[in-house]
């Protein structure tokens, strides 16, 4: 019998390992771009009943961001921090992308919205393999050190609103990791560790795709259902973001991915106080 998407993504979502996570998440995605090329059974979208939790490996031990200890940049210690906190945010993502497929199954949706997804879960997974690869040639691994609790919490906060979704997940968290990348790619450049370099300028290239997806299909429901894509923006993120927006922002690649600085400026704690 064949899964349809929607069982894929539950399947994903209630695995724990890392490996296994994203390996199945690899395997499906291939699926699905295999039957979408004509090239393999047919696959059904479907609906499913994602769990609210995805499942997590034992380790990392998952502490609130203020207890999760700082180490110094500039050390061994500082980058094996830094790139261990990558690896969460990846296989976070991994599990956010298919959760957006699983969770509003019964929005429909162009074909287009599950081949973008899907594409996104798949390059988030190679994002954590590459990152996992990294943190072994420094002799550390993925769950060594704790990790960010509440990074699950956007998905929680949008479980039923669609564009809150893609309001919260790709065009605020994903595009801020276009404004942090550039400066964490700096600090292996200055260490000289190629290979960190080398998957973090991928990953950097292809979240542009992601902040990109979520910039069209929500400007695409906005259309559908004729409200402003800009004032809707506010909205949400005001309604599901806790906490102000961050500059400075990398308004080149937020613009490559179409999100224009009037959607991310008035989000500003810097602006709200200018002009109380
Ligand atoms: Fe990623
Ligand atoms: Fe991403």
């Amino acid at each position: 019998m064949t899964l349809t998407l929607a069982q894929m993504a539950v399947d994903v979502l209630q695995t724990a390992d890392g490996q296994a996570k994203t390996d199945l998440s690899r395997k499906y995605a291939k699926a699905w771009r295999d039957f979408r090329a004509g090239e393999g059974p047919n696959i059904e979208i479907g609906t499913a009943a994602p769990p609210m939790h995805p499942k997590r490996p034992d380790k990392p031990e998952l502490l609130s961001p203020r207890d999760v200890p700082r180490r110094r940049p500039g050390s061994d210690a500082g980058r094996i921090a830094l790139l261990h906190a990558v690896a969460h945010i990846e296989l976070n993502a991994v599990d956010l992308h298919w959760d957006i497929i699983a969770r509003f199954g019964h929005v429909p949706m162009p074909m287009g919205f599950y081949d973008d997804w899907v594409k996104c879960a798949e390059e988030e997974s190679r994002h954590f393999n590459l990152v996992c690869g990294c943190l072994e040639d420094l002799g550390s691994f993925y769950g060594a050190l704790p990790a960010h609790a509440g990074m699950w919490r956007a998905a929680e906060d949008t479980a039923e609103d669609l564009l809150g979704r893609l309001a919260v997940v790709p065009m605020v968290l994903e595009a801020r990791g276009l404004d942090v990348t550039p400066g964490m790619i700096n600090v292996f450049r200055s260490a000289k560790l190629p290979k960190a370099i080398e998957a973090l300028e991928i990953i950097y290239a292809e979240e542009v795709g992601h902040v990109a997806y979520g910039s069209k299909w929500f400007h695409f429901l906005c259309g559908r259902d004729n409200i402003d894509p800009k004032d809707a923006f506010h909205d949400l993120v005001r309604r599901y973001f806790h906490g102000a927006l961050k500059p400075p922002f990398n308004e080149e690649k937020r613009a490559e991915a179409g999100i224009p600085p009037d959607f991310y400026w008035p989000l500003t704690e810097a602006l709200e106080k200018e002009n109380p």
